[in-house]
């Protein structure tokens, strides 16, 4: 009696886990091709354009705005270290999630501090993790800088909004 229940059991179990196997192997082949269409190039547009917005924020000595843009990066950059993307056999997400947090972190202690000479450290060495990954990656020839320009091509005033409440 206590054999044939036993045997019930472990043949129960046995198709059960054959079930949960399935499900994940399809699980992961759905994964696998989530991070195949995975918009690397443009959520690294974004990132650019974001931390082109978050310069000219600090410029014009808006930290709320800047704080804004730089909670943007850090959401694009997380969002691509959860993707499981890889590129050109680089380990992009991971990659992303390594260097670039520690980067970010610093501009946000520089922005909530409101001290431009700590900003501007930190943003120079965001840039330089930019570009550390982009050699890292074999893109190399996709260098980002410090903005130079005036801010003036956005159709965007980065001041303080003087009717703010
Ligand atoms: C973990 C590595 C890594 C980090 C960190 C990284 N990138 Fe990239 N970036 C890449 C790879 C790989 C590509 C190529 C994507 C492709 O082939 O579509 C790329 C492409 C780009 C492009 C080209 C897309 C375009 O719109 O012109 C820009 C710009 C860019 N990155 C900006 C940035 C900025 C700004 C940062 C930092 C805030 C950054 N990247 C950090 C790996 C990285």
């Amino acid at each position: 009696m206590k054999t044939s229940i036993l045997i019930v059991l472990l043949v129960l179990s046995i198709s059960a886990s054959g079930v949960l196997w399935r499900r994940v192997t399809a699980l992961e082949k759905q994964l696998a091709a989530q991070s195949a269409d995975y918009p690397l190039g443009e959520m690294m547009g974004y990132m650019q354009r974001y931390a082109d917005k978050l310069w000219y924020a600090e410029e014009a000595g808006n930290w709320e705005l800047a704080e804004f843009y730089r909670g943007e990066i850090a959401e694009i950059a997380e969002g691509i270290s959860q993707a499981h993307v890889t590129k050109d056999g680089a380990e992009v997400s991971k990659m992303i999630g390594e260097m670039l947090p520690p980067a970010i972190e610093e501009v946000t202690k520089a922005v909530a501090a409101r001290d431009s000479g700590q900003f501007r450290r930190s943003y120079q060495s965001m840039v330089t993790t930019c570009n550390g990954c982009h050699e890292a990656t074999k893109h190399d020839f996709i260098r980002i800088s410090i903005p130079a320009g005036s801010p003036l091509h956005w159709n965007q005033a980065f001041s303080v909004n003087p009717t703010s409440k």
